[in-house]
C-alpha cells in the first residue's frame, strides 16, 4: 500500500478518515491546505533570496535559547529570521494541539528549520540525497524508543510546489529489506559511544534504521521500479508525518519551514504501528 494523503479541513475533518491521528500512526501525510502563517513585509526577504550561509544545507534554531545557525544576512535580519522560526515552532505545536491533541504534552519539540535552497540544485552524496525514496534515521543522535513526526510548511512566493514522493508502507519495505541487513553488535555499539561518535548508545532499532535508509538510498532498482506516487505540496499547504515510518524523497520545490517533534513509542494511541513494533515483529523477537 502506498502511503495515503489526507487533506484535512480546518474543523479538522477528512473525507472517509475517523481519527486524524490514526490515520498519521498508519502511515498517512497529513495535508492542511489553508492554515494561516502570514509574513511580514519585513520577512518576506527570507523568500526572495536563501539567508544562509551555505555550509549546512538548513537554517534551524535549536533548544531553549533558540540559538540561529547556518543563516547570513545582518543582525537585524537574522534576528528577524530566528524570530519567524521561533513563530513557526509555535505553529506546529498549536497545530498539534489542535488536530493531534491525543499527542499534546507529549511531544518533545526538536529543531526548526528553513530550508532556502532548490531541492535539485543540491549535490550531495547518494547518502544524503534526499531525492531517494527512505525514512528518516539520524547517524549520531539514536533516537530508541521515539517516534520522528514532522510539521513542514511550502512557502515559495512564486507559486512553486515542494515535489515529494511517497513510497509503500514500513512493512513491505522492511520485509524486502530486512533480510540483507548486517546484525547488531552491542559491542561496537558501547564503542561508538564511548568514542563519542554517537551521543547516547545505538540501540537495535537505531542500527536497523540507519542500515535501511542506506540500503534503499543505494538500490537503484528499487528506487524506480518500488511502489510510489508523486506528491505536489502547495505554497500556503502545510503537512504532517511521521518520517521515520513514511517513505519519502523530496524532489523539487524551494523555500520550506519545517519542525521536528519527538514522540515516545508509548504515547503513541497504537503503538504496534511504530517502526520500533514492526521491524520487532518482522523478526520475531524484541529488539536490542
Ligand atoms: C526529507 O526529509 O527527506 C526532505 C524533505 C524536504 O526537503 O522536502
Ligand atoms: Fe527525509
Amino acid at each position: 500500500m502506498i502511503s495515503p494523503i489526507v487533506s484535512v479541513s480546518r474543523e479538522g475533518r477528512a473525507p472517509g478518515v475517523a481519527s486524524l491521528v490514526e490515520a498519521l500512526e498508519g502511515g498517512a501525510v497529513l495535508m492542511f491546505p489553508g492554515l494561516d502563517f502570514p509574513f511580514s513585509p519585513f520577512e518576506e526577504r527570507f523568500v526572495e533570496r536563501p539567508f544562509a550561509d551555505g555550509k549546512a544545507k538548513n537554517v534551524n534554531i535549536r533548544g531553549g535559547a533558540a540559538e540561529l545557525r547556518g543563516a547570513s544576512g545582518s543582525a537585524e535580519e537574522q534576528e528577524a529570521l530566528r524570530q519567524l522560526l521561533i513563530r513557526y515552532r509555535r505553529f506546529a505545536e498549536g497545530l498539534i494541539d489542535r488536530y493531534l491533541p491525543a499527542y499534546t504534552g507529549k511531544v518533545a519539540l526538536a529543531g526548526t528549520s528553513y530550508r532556502p535552497f532548490d531541492v535539485d540544485r543540491r549535490k550531495l552524496s547518494w547518502r544524503r540525497d534526499d531525492t531517494r525514496l527512505h525514512v528518516d534515521a539520524f547517524p549520531s543522535n539514536p533516537i530508541g524508543e521515539k517516534r520522528i513526526l514532522r510539521v513542514f510548511r511550502n512557502i515559495n512566493p512564486k507559486g512553486e510546489p515542494r515535489r515529494w514522493r511517497v513510497g509503500e508502507d514500513f512493512g513491505s519495505m522492511a520485509e524486502k529489506f530486512l533480510p540483507r541487513l548486517p546484525g547488531y553488535s552491542p559491542l561496537s555499539a558501547r564503542l561508538l559511544a564511548a568514542l563519542r561518535v554517537t551521543k547516547a548508545r545505538r540501540s537495535e532499532y537505531d542500527h536497523l534504521m540507519l542500515h535501511l535508509h542506506d540500503a534503499l538510498k543505494r538500490d537503484m532498482e528499487y528506487q524506480a521500479k518500488a511502489p510510489q506516487a508523486d506528491v505536489h505540496f502547495a505554497p500556503g499547504q502545510t503537512w504532517v508525518t511521521f518520517s521515520d515510518l513514511v517513505m519519502h524523497g523530496a524532489m523539487g520545490g524551494q523555500y520550506m519551514l519545517e519542525q521536528t517533534a519527538y514522540l515516545p513509542v508509548a504515547a503513541q494511541v497504537h503503538p504496534e504501528k511504530s517502526p520500533q513494533r514492526i521491524l520487532a515483529a518482522k523478526l520475531g523477537r524484541p529488539l536490542q
